[in-house]
């Protein structure tokens, strides 16, 4: 997609200039800007959840940095739903945050919103900031301290119950 739009670029730089000859000279070198073959390559992860059972989560590395993958319990489910909106500071429902008929499955980068440290995975599903004690709830919502927005859940899907991608939307979504 990136080369399309450098090629788009290209074409109507080509068409301003009528110069194809100087545009032709110049390509490699805005080739060579664009993302190499091995960022491209960790450009998504695929994660087997297989052994998540349910409390338990995975931090997995992707395009370096944390992402948390857990299986929410019930009950960490139901306070994710029941949370009071308008005391959050950043208001989202918790179903805008998951996949429908996987709303077991939270998956958001590991990294605070405030100023980007490794919140911690608490055991009760809810996420601790250790540098400047943002608390974020089983929705990954801040609930308090200094982050002034949600843990960013990134793109991702399910390929089948056991893998997940992070890093894409569904193609037919
Ligand atoms: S970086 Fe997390 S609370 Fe400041």
């Amino acid at each position: 997609m990136v080369d399309k739009k450098r090629r788009d670029f290209i074409v109507t730089t080509t068409v301003a200039f009528g110069a194809g000859g100087a545009i032709a000279a110049t390509w490699p070198l805005l080739k060579s800007f664009g993302p190499s073959a091995d960022v491209l390559a960790t450009a998504t992860r695929e994660v087997d959840i297989s052994n998540v059972g349910a409390g338990q989560s995975v931090k997995v590395l992707w395009q370096g940095k944390p992402v948390y993958i857990r299986n929410r319990t019930e009950e960490e489910i139901k306070m994710a739903r029941n949370a009071d909106l308008t005391s959050l500071k950043d208001p989202e429902r918790d179903a805008v945050r998951v996949k429908p008929n996987k709303e077991n499955w939270l998956v958001v980068v590991g990294v605070c919103t405030h100023l980007g440290c490794v919140p911690l995975s608490n055991t009760d599903g809810t996420f601790f900031c250790p540098c400047h004690g943002s608390h974020y709830d089983t929705s990954g919502r801040v609930v308090s301290g200094p982050a002034p927005t949600n843990l960013v859940v990134p793109d991702y899907y399910f390929v089948n119950d056991t893998t997940v991608i992070v890093g894409a939307k569904e193609k037919n979504v």
